[in-house]
């Protein structure tokens, strides 16, 4: 069995003090999530070694928002991946279509960070998703496949099968309209069954997460679904009560 994933997205929020307000609470909260649910938080690049320092329960993974595809060197504003395994960096969100749609990320650029973060031992969380318009023109199997194959082009499969794919509808994030469980798993159906005709026989550890409006009111139905494996939560991530909620909710 795969342990459930939680990755909670800080984004572009709060302050260095009400980034260490938020993972202290987390801590405090943790010995209520069953221990089998792996919880992560991406906090801004800015707060997240303080975030490491003050944290002292291992059970709080580390994750950042993003990742240079550049290795090293004069690189202007950027962060490698290295730098972030260095400092204790467990995944790392690629691919998110924020950074798709406001920095012009392409598959291509996402395949090198995906590959960067890989070299480095961390685990890659990719982010998948239609807008609402290829949704509506029936593109939503050919969008998510070719990101996912963006991937396998530049790396091979065998990343991928120990990855975090996150499947994140562009039309529910930050929306309050969240897929319905029932969407949510055909994709994740798809992804799952995509990985396996390409596995060559290896196993599938991918865990399969979805995000878009997840908060505490519908995690319990999204988490009954067969191919949900955990969330990637951002605006409900904000509030440790919240967040906590939906961490329990995937220990069931
Ligand atoms: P949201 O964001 O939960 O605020 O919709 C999810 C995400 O962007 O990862």
């Amino acid at each position: 069995m795969r342990n459930r994933l939680i990755v909670g997205n800080w984004k572009m929020h709060g302050s260095m003090a009400t980034a260490v307000d938020l993972i202290m609470e987390l801590e405090q909260g943790m010995e209520s999530v069953p221990e089998n649910i792996d919880v992560a938080v991406a906090p801004p690049f800015l707060h997240i070694g303080e975030v490491i320092r003050r944290s002292s329960n291992t059970r709080l993974l580390m994750a950042a928002q993003n990742v240079s595809a550049f290795e090293v060197g004069a690189v202007t504003g950027e962060v490698s991946s290295t730098m972030l395994a260095d400092i204790g960096i467990r995944f790392v969100i690629v691919g998110h279509s924020e950074r798709r749609s406001l920095f012009g990320e392409s598959n291509e650029t996402v395949a090198e960070k995906f590959a960067r973060a890989y070299f480095s031992d961390l685990t890659p969380i990719l982010c998948v998703g239609e807008t609402q318009e290829q949704r509506e023109a029936g593109f939503t199997e050919d969008v998510v496949l070719e990101q996912m194959y963006a991937i396998i082009d530049r790396i091979g499969i065998k990343p991928l099968l120990n990855a975090v794919v996150a499947y994140e509808p562009v039309w529910a994030i930050g929306t309050g309209a969240s897929a319905s469980p029932e969407q949510a798993q055909e994709v994740h159906a798809l992804l799952r069954s995509k990985l396996a005709s390409e596995s060559e026989g290896q196993t599938v550890a991918t865990r399969l997460i979805y995000g878009g409006s997840v908060k505490a009111s519908n995690s319990a139905a999204l988490f009954g679904q067969a191919d949900i494996d955990g969330a990637l939560v951002g605006g409900a991530s904000l509030d440790a009560k919240e967040f906590l909620t939906i961490c329990k909710h995937a220990g069931k």
